[in-house]
């Protein structure tokens, strides 16, 4: 080969090389301000999710759109019908911080379509298609600027009532719906104009969760959402802004939090959690009865102790809790719902210490309980022992040992399996928290 085809491969693959490498450092570098926000988010470690839309009418969940085959013309009357009265997020947000959440995540379109506040791109919205004419999501954002709590905003990427939304693979018994107008890039640009405002108009948000990516995963063809761009936009307008996807897959990049449903981390007792545990702040999101919108028949409320020990279990994963609330369509929260707020906050006052801003514990979940660590603090969360001593598998050496609640020294002896703590009486309560200092 002469010696200039060959310099000029050379220079080819050299080019080459600058390209693949230039493309690669385009990637996703989270801003100092979203690490701070990750940390902090982190830290908090337990959310309130609230599930609100016209579908609350109904009260037969959020799906009830896509359940039936229900015309959308027909459904979308209940917009009419939409006068919540009882809506006060002061109230909201005084008995949500009541509970010792750090932020709260709402619903500002679901799956149906219908905004939740006063956008711009459909009249489909609560100001334009109420007879309430509220924008309950300036009234909530400025609530929680007011009390000093975060505003997550949830949005689906899947909306069941309009014609350009490329079907998946629900929403398909819809009534009314032209699909020769699906067009993907109409719905997009849509998107995010609508994304541009929830982060142009309601102050700083905390994070965006998307939903509804699995619609498509049934495809032939894989299903392009454009994420990269999209994800892009948001960090653009508030890098400090979180992404985050309940796509039930490993994280894309642009995500900065990873989003597990209904189960904590490395378990899958509900079927959506298979997905590997990536480095991300991580976040468990699950209901306090069994639906995540209003619905009548649902009112198996978990009891307040199950609701701590899951708390605790998903801090002793080293993830966060998304406690879900389904507000009723006359804008109150549930009573049981509220019940459990304060219960919760009571037992996050005094032990809030073992919670926030702690990391996973040095065991994973056992029998008994779970561990949460800070710094040389180790949380020993006990909810259920028969005995009165109990071995701990720790690498680590323990220094001290003694009651969370009231400093009394507990026995503990090195054994060859570890640590064996010595009580007087067998553990009781919600959770017996024992601190060990270790070294
Ligand atoms: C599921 C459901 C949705 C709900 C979400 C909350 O993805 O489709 O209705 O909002 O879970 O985690």
């Amino acid at each position: 080969m002469k010696t200039a085809k060959l310099l000029s491969i050379a220079a080819a693959m050299a080019l080459a090389t600058s390209i693949a490498f230039a493309e690669q450092s385009q990637g996703y570098t989270p801003s100092p301000e979203n690490l701070q926000a990750r940390k902090e988010f982190a830290e908090n470690r337990f959310g309130i999710f609230l599930h609100w839309g016209i579908y609350s009418t109904y009260a037969q969940g959020e799906w009830y759109f896509q359940n039936y085959p229900i015309d959308k013309y027909e459904y979308a009357k209940a917009a009419d019908a939409f006068y919540p009265h009882r809506f006060n997020a002061a109230e909201w947000v005084s008995a949500i911080k009541a509970s010792g959440a750090k932020y709260i995540c709402i619903t500002s379109r679901h799956h149906d379509g219908f905004s939740m506040w006063d956008t711009d791109q459909s009249e489909y919205n609560i100001v334009d298609a109420t007879p309430f004419k509220r924008d309950v999501l300036r009234e909530l954002a400025d609530e929680c600027e007011r009390q000093g709590i975060k505003l997550h905003f949830y949005y689906s990427h899947i909306d069941w009532g309009r014609d350009d939304y490329p079907k998946g693979r629900t929403g398909l018994k819809v009534i009314g719906i032209n699909r020769d107008k699906e067009n993907w890039s109409q719905y997009y640009n849509f998107m995010n104009a609508q994304l541009t405002e929830l982060l142009t108009n309601y102050g700083k948000i905390g994070a965006i969760w998307f939903d509804g990516l699995w619609d498509h995963d049934q495809d032939t063809v894989p299903f392009d959402w454009q994420l990269e761009e999209q994800y892009a936009l948001i960090h653009r307008l508030q890098p400090a802004c979180l992404v985050g996807n309940n796509h039930h897959i490993t994280p894309f990049e642009g995500e900065d939090i990873q989003i597990f449903e209904r189960d904590i981390p490395g378990e899958n007792k509900a079927g959506l959690s298979g997905q590997d545990i990536s480095r991300l702040p991580l976040e468990t999101c699950q209901t306090m009865s069994w639906a995540w919108g209003y619905k009548l028949e649902d009112q198996n409320y978990k009891s307040t102790e199950e609701l701590i020990q899951y708390l605790v279990s998903t801090a002793g994963k080293g993830a966060n809790l998304l406690l879900n609330i389904g507000p009723r369509a006359n804008g109150e929260l549930p009573e049981r719902a509220v019940e459990r707020l304060y219960a919760m906050g009571e037992w996050m006052n005094v032990n809030g210490e073992t919670i926030y801003g702690t990391t996973a514990g040095d065991i994973p979940a056992q029998e008994w309980g779970v561990t949460t660590r800070k710094g040389d603090r180790l949380f020993v969360h006990i909810f259920n022992l028969k005995d009165t001593e109990l071995v701990l598998p720790l690498e680590c050496k323990v220094k001290k040992a003694f009651t969370f609640a009231d400093k009394t020294p507990v026995k503990f002896k090195k054994t060859t399996e570890g640590v064996k703590l010595i009580f007087d009486e067998v553990p009781s309560g919600v959770d017996y928290i024992v601190e060990l200092i270790t070294k």
